[in-house]
């Protein structure tokens, strides 16, 4: 195992009717901004159960995050955060709002000339205004871990700092209930995918990381399809495990000790920026070719997965690997996200700009092993079509 330091600073209030808890996490002293997105928060009841827990305290809002949140839209929230003196944060959504929160939070303290700077030029964060999170949609683990992701003309940069961890989240399954089927499938593929950047690596024998990413794994491939299946996607059990999955995904407890990826997100991230694809279903298409083109640095994981998260214990071990392959497909398609460029509609032709702007990011030496130099990109990307 390798040499970590581990800690995570969100409290987390699991469970149905736990937004009340927001009374008592948020000083009554503090003068708050909810943030949020386009308003599904408002027809799905979440709205108001904000408005009865911050009755005695004093708040404004700022509305409007879209999804893949803008730099344009979230600079914005500073002038209301200079006139109102708002010294609190409470994001309530998904992992837009979530991330827009943090970059907000961050930008209000940021003491040099641009805070784009925090994300083009990794400017560190020095200060943040502190901030909570009411989570309605289960798939980044943003409310409980340091990271955002902001996108400004097309360009999609992310940032992690331990001070725009939220100091709470609110995970009530319930709220979930109100998701599309498409938010639902995205949701479960992405955390899937976050379990997989931090598990199929070259092996440190991090047993504790290995079985909690086994885990959660079998859970979402049990559970993903049960909410979308007409007769079970009313079961709050099942939120509540594919909730509680998403948020263990990625709240850095599976990745400390372990080498990690994330080449399958930052080829994902070229593919939202450019062409506005949701985030999950980038890498619905890239991890399938990430699983090929490395196999052989991946080659004593991939069969660890394909016995302990498939039970594929038959065939010569070049069978068992293309087998876990397929059936990593396989779940991608019964959970209705692509696994090739082609399904939506990008072939041959316009790889060459995706490298373009890989390269442009400083994406050049990506992966475990930092190998995936834009040749190897390349490759992932021609596998993918
Ligand atoms: O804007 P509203 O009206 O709230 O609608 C949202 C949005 O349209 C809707 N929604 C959310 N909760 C709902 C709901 N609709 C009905 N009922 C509910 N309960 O869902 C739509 C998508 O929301 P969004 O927040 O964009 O989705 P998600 O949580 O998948 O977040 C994706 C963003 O997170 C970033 C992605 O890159 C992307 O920008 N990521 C953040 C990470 C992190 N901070 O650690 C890691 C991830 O890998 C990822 O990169
Ligand atoms: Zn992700």
């Amino acid at each position: 195992m390798l040499n970590f330091s581990f800690k995570n600073a969100t409290a987390i209030h699991f469970g149905e009717g736990q937004i009340k808890k927001v009374t008592r996490e948020i000083p009554l002293t503090a003068k708050v901004l909810v943030i949020y997105g386009g308003g599904s928060i408002k027809s799905n009841g979440v709205y108001d159960q904000v408005v009865t827990a911050l009755a005695n305290h004093t708040w404004c809002e700022f509305s409007g995050i879209e999804p893949n949140p803008k730099y344009d839209t979230l600079i914005k929230a500073q002038t209301l955060i200079k006139n109102e003196n708002i010294d609190y944060l409470l994001a309530v959504g998904g992992g837009s709002v979530v991330d827009g929160a943090k970059f907000i939070a961050a930008a209000a303290l940021f003491e040099g000339d641009d805070p784009w700077d925090i994300l083009a030029k990794q400017q560190p964060v020095k200060q943040a205004l502190p901030l909570g999170a009411i989570l309605t949609l289960p798939a980044t683990g943003s409310e409980s871990n340091g990271n955002s992701v902001v996108t400004r003309d097309g360009n999609k940069l992310g940032f992690s700092s331990p001070l725009v961890c939220p100091t709470f989240a609110v995970l009530d399954p319930s709220v979930t209930l109100s998701l599309s089927d498409r938010q639902i499938s995205n949701g479960v593929v992405d955390a899937f995918i976050h379990v997989m950047e931090q598990y199929l690596n070259y092996s440190v024998n991090g047993k504790v990381q290995d079985r909690f990413s086994e885990g959660l794994l079998m859970t979402l491939i049990e559970e993903g399809p049960k909410a979308l299946s007409e007769n079970s996607k009313a079961d709050i059990s099942v939120r509540a495990n594919i909730m509680w999955s998403a948020t263990m995904a990625l709240n850095g407890l599976i990745g400390a000790g372990v080498p990690q990826d994330w080449s399958t997100h930052m080829i994902g991230h070229e593919l939202t920026g450019a062409y506005g694809i949701d985030h999950a279903r980038t890498l619905s298409i890239v991890l399938p070719a990430v699983m090929k083109v490395c196999r052989a640095a991946k080659r004593e994981k991939l069969l660890q997965y394909a016995e302990r998260v498939w039970q594929i214990t038959e065939g010569d071990e070049n069978s068992r690997i293309d087998q876990a392959i397929a059936l990593t497909e396989s779940f991608f398609e019964t959970m209705q996200v692509p696994t090739r460029l082609s399904q939506v509609d990008i072939g041959e032709d316009k790889i060459d700009g995706l490298i373009e702007r890989l390269k442009q990011h400083g994406m050049i030496a990506l992966g475990e092993n930092k190998d995936i130099t834009p040749e190897v990109s390349r490759k992932i990307l021609m596998q993918a079509l």
